[in-house]
């Protein structure tokens, strides 16, 4: 088993990618998980459905990213209902689409809570709390940092500051036995998606198959990911099989990204 025994908090995960990567864990052989969002109800209800996968413990502890004292109580909570911790998976929620016309200075200013304070307010904290040696962070981010997306701004600027958090991470945590890696997830089946393609239909006056024909199209392997095939490059990168990487970026996207450098 991959993480067998691990204690593992993942962030935003009761639905989407953060819950598909809990369960991700908890297949792997994780002693136990926290998953974590603001709806208590959905929360809860994601906790069960997650308690029936393999025999780790599942917490449920609702924080909202945007609001630093409970990002850190986050980890804190995690650390102490788990009794100690060996990977904190930093999902976070996804920031309004649009393209920059279409945003406010306002949605500027919580996409930042959003996307770049909380991870790092959560960095903080996870480098006191995790496992030393051998405990890691895996953060969440996306191909719009590598390929700029006009009709996603906040995501394609404000989470180039991610990829800059990961390089001072993982070379000051490095020195204290900690790892860092960051998957860019490329187009993935979750609520999200489903939201894309109606902003898309709605924005290029098609139907939704229509929108979805046109976003999978460009992706080399012919569909979008399902969350289990990003959530086991997650897992992967969090275990003992990946020790000697850190710093790494890892995209899965089917192939989507054309950049060369
Ligand atoms: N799906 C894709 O194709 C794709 C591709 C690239 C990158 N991503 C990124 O991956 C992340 C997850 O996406 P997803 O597709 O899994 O989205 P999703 O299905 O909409 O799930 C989002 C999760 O985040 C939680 N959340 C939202 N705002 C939060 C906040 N302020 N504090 C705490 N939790 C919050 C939600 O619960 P509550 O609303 O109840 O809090 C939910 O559990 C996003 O940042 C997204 O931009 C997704």
């Amino acid at each position: 088993m991959l993480v067998e025994g691990y204690r593992v908090l993942v962030t935003a995960s009761s639905r989407g990618l953060g819950k598909a990567i809990a369960r991700g864990f908890l297949e792997g052989g994780a002693a136990a998980v926290t998953i974590s969002s603001r709806d208590r109800t959905a929360l809860d209800a994601a906790a069960k459905e997650l308690s029936r996968v393999g025999s780790g413990s599942v917490y449920a502890v609702p924080a909202d990213l945007t609001v630093r004292e409970q990002a850190e109580g986050l980890v804190d909570r995690a650390h102490d209902l788990m009794g100690g911790l060996d990977s904190v998976v930093y999902v976070t929620g996804p920031p309004k689409a649009g393209r920059l016309l279409e945003l406010s200075p306002d949605d500027w200013e919580y996409a930042s809570r959003l996307l770049v304070l909380s991870a790092v307010w959560i960095t903080y904290r996870a480098i006191d709390r995790l496992r030393r040696p051998g405990g890691s962070i895996v953060y969440m981010s996306s191909t719009s940092i590598a390929e700029a997306n006009l009709d996603l701004a906040l995501s394609t600027v404000l989470r180039t500051s991610l990829a800059g958090l990961l390089r001072v991470v993982s070379h000051e945590a490095g020195a204290l036995g900690l790892r860092a890696n960051m998957v860019l997830p490329g187009l993935a089946r979750t609520d999200r998606m489903e939201a894309l393609v109606r902003r898309t239909a709605r924005s290029r006056g098609i139907s939704e198959e229509e929108a979805e024909r046109a976003l999978t199209s460009v992706i080399p392997l012919g569909r979008a990911a399902d969350p289990s095939e990003v959530a086991s490059v997650v897992v992967f990168l969090a275990s003992d099989a990946a020790r000697y990487v850190n710093g790494a970026t890892v995209a899965v996207d089917g192939g989507s990204m054309l950049r060369i450098l």
